[in-house]
């Protein structure tokens, strides 16, 4: 029985499940372990990474629920039903509701592709090309009611070169996405971070 049974939550390509995936087994997230993937959409390339690393992958179509609470409810009782001890949101391409949060205080992290609180939502490398910020990056952090608005956990940096596409930056934040979500679940497994309110330290 691992220590910390690790939910994650997807609904595309799933290169920051690999990356926890492959983390898992070499060993790297300390006593955490994937224990189920559940994907908002089916056919995703995600789901096809769950099934050959032989974890539990289940689809729960968001499309089939009336509205969001009661996607988020049927959610909540799969995660349940997995034991998670704690749910990443891993390119997870929905917004969850206080009725799902409730119980999960702390126990919901989410990996964004800036800076925050800079570019929150969708296209967060073209938001920043937009802006035409010198430095992007990626975040994880709680998950709160809002959008990628919960407390920080921690983040990588980039540059953005002259030249970069939405593509070229993109591919450059998710080199560091894949290296953060792993260390930062490992931490949270060893209880490595303590957060007062927004703001979350390290524990020595
Ligand atoms: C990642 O870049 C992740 O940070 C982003 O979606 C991508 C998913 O890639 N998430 C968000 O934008 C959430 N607001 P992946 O499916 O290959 O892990």
């Amino acid at each position: 029985m691992p220590a910390m049974r690790v939910v994650v939550l997807v609904s595309g390509g799933g290169t920051n499940l690999q990356s926890l995936l492959d983390a898992g087994r070499s060993g790297a997230l300390g006593p955490a372990a994937i224990v189920g993937v559940i994907s908002s959409r089916p056919g995703v390339r995600a789901l096809d990474r769950a099934v050959a690393a032989g974890v539990s992958a289940r689809v729960l179509d968001h499309r089939a629920f009336a509205d969001r609470a009661a996607f988020d409810a049927a959610l909540k009782s799969e995660v349940q039903s997995l034991g998670a001890d704690l749910v990443v949101l891993a390119g997870f391409m929905r917004v969850l509701t206080e009725g799902f949060l409730f119980g999960f205080e702390d126990r919901v992290i989410n990996i964004h592709p800036s800076l925050l609180p800079a570019f929150p939502g969708v296209r967060a490398p073209a938001q920043a090309l937009q802006h035409g910020v010198k430095i992007s990056g990626c975040t994880v952090h709680f998950v709160d009611a809002g959008v990628d608005t919960g407390a920080i956990i921690a983040q990588a940096a980039v540059p953005v070169l002259d030249g970069d596409t939405e593509e070229t930056l993109q591919a450059r934040i998710l080199v560091e996405e894949h290296r953060l979500l792993p260390a930062v679940v490992a931490s949270l497994a060893a209880g490595g971070f303590r957060r007062e309110g927004r703001r979350v330290h390290r524990v020595p």
